[in-house]
């Protein structure tokens, strides 16, 4: 039984006095959310320590939205796994389609990133997804199955089982077209199907698949419902404590 898991993506937003306002709104509703779903919210490296202390035993997850491939060295203004452990993270985001675009993150820096959290003791969420481009020439298949071979590759059973994917189609992502349920969990379905050719049904049954592009309170329910989408990555309604609250409630049976 995977549990849903509702991530916010702050992205590169909010000063200290909002992100605690913010993350005290989360916690203030966080009670109200179904038990067996978790929240996890994803600040810039600047708030991690302000959003951490907020945080406390709350329950609500910390994470990071990237790090550096080597724990220590030579690297300036790089963050790396060590660091986001020693703050309190348990989670970090690897191949944001962001990431990808405005830093240049290839697929082998991002296979060195996935091993480096893995080594650190960081639950990896590795972001996939086409672009409208890719999805229109008919190559979202090949695109999806590259980004995973090129950076999944050789991962051990045990360390895939606990992963998290997130399939986040770069034409959803800030464009306020979330994919239908049905385009979604097409994806989330070929995702796990791949998974299971090459490491196993058991595996692949394990691994939870999250959905990332224009999600909102009122599209949650729609996704969350579909037997491949184990959960939210969310970017712009994640800076309201209401909208991420109103997502990771949706559909919900009481
Ligand atoms: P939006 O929810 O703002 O489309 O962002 C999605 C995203 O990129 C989350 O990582």
């Amino acid at each position: 039984v995977r549990r849903p898991l509702i991530a916010g993506n702050w992205k590169m937003n909010l000063l200290r006095a909002e992100a605690r306002q913010l993350t005290r709104g989360v916690v203030a509703g966080a009670g109200r959310v179904p038990r067996d779903r978790d929240l996890l919210l994803l600040p810039p490296f600047t708030l991690l320590d302000a959003v951490g202390g907020e945080l406390g035993s709350s329950g609500v997850r910390l994470g990071a939205q990237d790090l550096h491939w080597e724990s220590a060295g030579a690297y300036t203004s790089g963050v790396s796994g060590p660091m986001l452990r020693d703050l309190g993270c348990e989670f970090v985001l690897v191949g944001h389609s962001e990431r990808r675009t405005h830093f240049g993150d290839t697929g082998a820096a991002l296979h060195r990133k996935l091993r480096a959290a893995l080594s650190a003791g960081l639950r990896p969420i590795y972001c996939v997804g086409e672009s409208l481009e890719e999805r229109e020439a008919g190559r979202t298949w090949v695109v999806l199955r590259t980004q995973c071979d090129e950076v999944l590759r050789g991962l051990a059973p045990q360390a895939m089982a606990g992963l998290t994917l997130a399939y986040e189609p770069v034409w959803a992502i800030g464009t306020g077209r979330t994919a239908t349920p049905e385009v979604a969990q097409e994806a989330h379905a070929f995702l796990r199907g791949s998974i299971a050719r090459e490491w196993g049904d058991s595996v692949a049954s394990e691994v939870r698949l999250l959905y990332g592009g224009s999600v909102t309170p009122e599209s949650a329910a729609g996704l969350l419902d579909r037997p491949d989408i184990d959960g939210a990555l969310v970017g712009g309604a994640s800076l309201r404590a209401e909208s991420f609250l109103g997502i990771a409630g949706a559909g919900a049976s009481a």
